[in-house]
């Protein structure tokens, strides 16, 4: 039975098969009601620690917390003086701080009561087909609003209209919104957020003030999760932080889930590299190497097998393609060969992703290798 590394330790204490069963039903019935309780109750500073996910306990509250997204920070922050907002698109991989950053300026511009009158956010888990677009998103952009808030301070007199994963929404619900976008301009602003702008049909984007969010620069990461672990009171080393920092590749939220992961299986709540990597599922780059020296060999039988033991080690066949990639192009193979290999690595890829068999994908590639190895033998 493959058991994922976070469970690991509980072999040592005899919690598998049924047992472990048990533990995990128990542990997912524990957790459900303390988390509605953490949410309803707000993220208030007790002694002992409530369940509330890491991610959610330190998304920034206010727009100046955002870190190293300045030119979108800095235009926030002009409106929320007193200057007008333009519509706004935000774009750029995950977990950098584009959610985080638009419902924070939200919550600054309006205070928390005027906040459900006067933004709505729609996201991929919300049908937003033609007809939401049309009934949902136009009546609430047709409502007028005024420009003081009930505790007397002023706020803009407009709404806010959030679209977050904008790029899943079909082509005529984009093309929806154009006239609305335009018509409304006086009484509603749009925040459209997706990962591949690409998505956005052309119309949109030109209506938008576009920005990208960077992904979080090493040390801007680093800042970060030494803060969390001194919040947190957790010892840790500098190479632990600095291998949560390489395996989450600029994504702060991966980072932070992964931080507390490491928290929560170190017993005495240390962060070292080692805990690091067994959890985040990095295959380690010696089982890496043996498995390209093996393609190197040209027995394919034996290839199999060895892909065969990778695939029930349970290493993710899409992790190992990342990495092999990382190794490839430092091998010492001509350009041709190399070419041809990250080439399949690419058709490869998109197979994994359209939900192919991991084993059948893994041997097909290494078996590409092999090919282009032997040739130059
Ligand atoms: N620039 C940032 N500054 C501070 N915290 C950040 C930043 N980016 C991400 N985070 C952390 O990561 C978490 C997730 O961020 P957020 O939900 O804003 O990501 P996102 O860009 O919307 O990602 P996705 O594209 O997956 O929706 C936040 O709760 C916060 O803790
Ligand atoms: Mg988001």
């Amino acid at each position: 039975m493959y058991l994922s590394p976070q469970f690991k330790p509980f072999i040592k204490f005899g919690l598998v098969g049924e047992n472990m069963q048990a533990f995990l039903k128990g542990a997912t019935q524990g957790v459900k009601p303390q988390k509605d309780k953490a949410t309803a109750s707000g993220s208030g500073e007790n002694k002992r620690q409530k369940p509330v996910p890491w991610v959610e306990k330190y998304r920034p509250k206010c727009v100046d917390e955002v870190a190293f997204q300045e030119e979108v920070v800095a235009v926030l922050k002009k409106s929320l003086e007193g200057a007008d907002l333009p519509n706004l698109l935000f774009y750029g991989p995950p977990g950098t701080g584009k959610t985080s950053t638009i419902l924070a300026a939200a919550r600054e511009l309006y205070g928390p009561e005027l906040y459900r009158q006067r933004v709505l956010e729609l996201n991929a888990s919300d049908e937003r087909g033609i007809q939401v677009i049309r009934e949902k998103v136009k009546n609430f952009a047709q409502l007028t609003v005024a420009g003081t808030r009930p505790d007397g301070k002023s706020c803009p007199p407009f709404k806010i209209i959030i679209l977050d994963e904008a790029d899943s929404m079909t082509n005529a619900a984009q093309a929806a919104l154009r006239r609305t976008m335009e018509k409304e301009s006086r009484t509603t602003r749009f925040c459209l957020i997706c990962n591949y702008v690409s998505r956005i049909i052309e119309p949109l984007t030109s209506r938008c003030s576009k920005f990208r969010f960077k992904p979080l620069a090493n040390e801007v990461q680093r800042e970060r999760l030494v803060e969390i672990c001194e919040k947190e009171n957790l010892k840790y080393s500098k190479e632990g932080i600095d291998a949560l920092v390489k395996v989450s590749e600029g994504d702060l939220r991966k980072a932070i889930t992964l931080l507390q992961s490491t928290a929560r299986l170190s017993t005495e709540k240390e962060i070292t590299e080692s805990i690091v990597v067994e959890i985040s599922g990095v295959v380690p780059p010696k089982v890496i190497e043996n498995l390209l020296q093996t393609c190197y060999k040209g027995n394919f039988e034996k290839l199999e097998i060895a892909v065969k033991n990778m695939i029930d080690e349970g290493y993710a066949a899409t992790q190992i393609l990342s990495q092999f990639h990382d190794v490839i192009i430092e091998e010492k193979l001509g350009d041709k060969q190399k070419s041809v290999i990250t080439e399949k690595m690419a058709v490869v890829d998109k197979c994994l992703a359209d939900g192919a068999d991991e084993y059948l994908q893994l041997l097909n590639l290494c078996s590409v290798i092999m090919q282009q190895a032997t040739q130059s033998a």
